[in-house]
């Protein structure tokens, strides 16, 4: 276990970088240290319990596990960005791949995942290889996301990131990376701290809450939800949703789950150490791990805090079908409802673009359903035609060139 190797001078780091929660905004390089000294050690206790991925999800079932309510978020979420297989996602801030990890399982698509520290690179690596994934569906990028990102323009056509922007330097700077790397259409997603609007910072008892839990969270910036979606919108995307993504409200349920569990964990390493079976510093870093484990509890009933805000945005489309004739388009889909919803999917991605809906919108055609694995609806098959109908100039596809010749009918 990597924790009980752990050199000294990790332990003293680790303990020396709590200075970085007393701020309220990253800044200079001594604050990338420090972040890089907390998560180097950090990642490896959470690892111990159920939080590897270090983020406790949104209750999606509150009679689930938090590592199932993690599983069952991060799917919900791959399907509202409408990731594919064969899409290219960006995953900021990734920890040791796990989410992305499991992104890529359910979607098919490659994700490519973007940390400060090398070591969790090294174990997201590590991972993706044992399970056959690394190069294949998944990559790992070191990088600080506060630094121009290291992608082309319009690489990705997703973005997700899981609980990383409370160490944003400069939020319009970042999420202007953001659009430029994604392809027009693309949606991003971010589950993230925030503080509500009960929260009064001229309240002594909430501000010795705040102080209290920024710790244990690893918060620096606690932002309003404005601080987000201003500089969103500021930078050109569309905001889809804004919202708790708790359906309880708040994580209560989890939260107590993620304490008990730290509580029990501490006794056990206190009782080992005592009887000199493991070093004396696995209990003086779960002690600073879970101080103050009420304060968040307190601050999730009282509705000041949340870790699960979730914002869905979109980069606007550029490229519009232009859909003169709808019912040739309809003839030509039905026709074409041979080629199976998979392969349309490929196409679809090969050809740089997430979804059908993408290109028809602004039209009355309806195209919400595409299911993989299943026949392929006529609405579907709509949406992928009409896809093939304005690459037809440029894309030299065999399904273009038939489709050119079905339009010239
Ligand atoms: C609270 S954890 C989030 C959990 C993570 N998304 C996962 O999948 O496990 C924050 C993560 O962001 C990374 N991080 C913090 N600041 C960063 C930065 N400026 N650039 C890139 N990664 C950063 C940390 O190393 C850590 O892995």
């Amino acid at each position: 276990m990597a924790i009980y190797t752990l050199p000294e001078q990790d332990v003293k780091d680790f303990l020396a970088s709590y200075e970085l929660f007393d701020r309220e905004r990253v800044s200079g390089s001594h604050d990338v240290q420090n972040t890089v000294n907390y998560y180097k050690v950090l990642n490896h206790l959470c690892a111990v319990g159920e939080v590897e991925k270090m983020y406790i999800p949104p209750v999606v079932d509150p009679s689930l596990s938090i590592f199932e309510n993690q599983l069952l978020w991060e799917e919900a979420t791959a399907d509202r960005l409408g990731i594919m297989p064969g899409g290219r996602v960006l995953d900021l801030g990734c920890g040791r791949g796990r989410v992305a990890h499991h992104v890529a399982s359910y979607t098919g698509a490659h994700v490519t995942g973007l940390n400060i520290d090398r070591s969790q690179i090294r174990m997201a690596q590590d991972y993706a290889n044992v399970t056959d994934l690394l190069g294949k569906q998944l990559s790992f990028v070191y990088g600080n996301f506060n630094d121009p990102l290291p992608f082309a323009d319009e690489t990705f056509d997703a973005l997700y990131q899981v609980q990383v922007l409370t160490y944003t330097v400069d939020p319009r700077k970042l999420f202007r990376e953001m659009y430029r790397v994604l392809k027009p259409g693309a949606k991003l997603s971010f589950l993230d701290w925030v503080q509500l609007p009960d929260y009064n910072e001229t309240d002594a008892y909430h501000l010795e809450l705040l102080k209290k839990v920024k710790p244990l969270l690893g918060a620096v910036w606690t932002p309003k939800v404005s601080d987000f979606t201003g500089p969103l919108q500021e930078e050109g995307f569309h905001i889809l949703s804004s919202q708790e993504a708790s359906i309880t409200g708040g994580q209560y349920a989890l939260i107590e789950k993620a304490r008990s569990f730290f509580e029990a964990t501490g006794m056990l390493l206190r009782a080992l150490a005592k009887l000199h079976l493991i070093p004396r510093h696995f209990v003086t870093l779960f002690d600073r791990l879970t101080q103050d484990g009420e304060a968040f509890m307190e601050s999730d009933r009282l509705g000041l805090f949340t870790t699960s805000w979730q914002i869905v945005a979109q980069k606007p489309p550029t490229e519009r079908a232009e859909v003169n004739d709808a019912r040739c388009l309809v003839a030509i889909a039905v026709r074409g409802a041979a080629v199976q919803a998979s392969a349309a999917g490929e196409e679809l991605a090969a050809l740089g673009h997430s979804s059908p809906q993408m290109l028809v919108q602004d039209t009355d055609i309806d195209t919400t359903t595409l299911e993989f694995g299943q026949e392929p609806s006529r609405d579907f098959m709509l949406g992928f035609c009409v896809l093939l109908a304005a690459s037809a100039s440029r894309a030299e596809h065999p399904l273009s060139r038939g489709l050119e010749a079905s339009l010239e009918e």
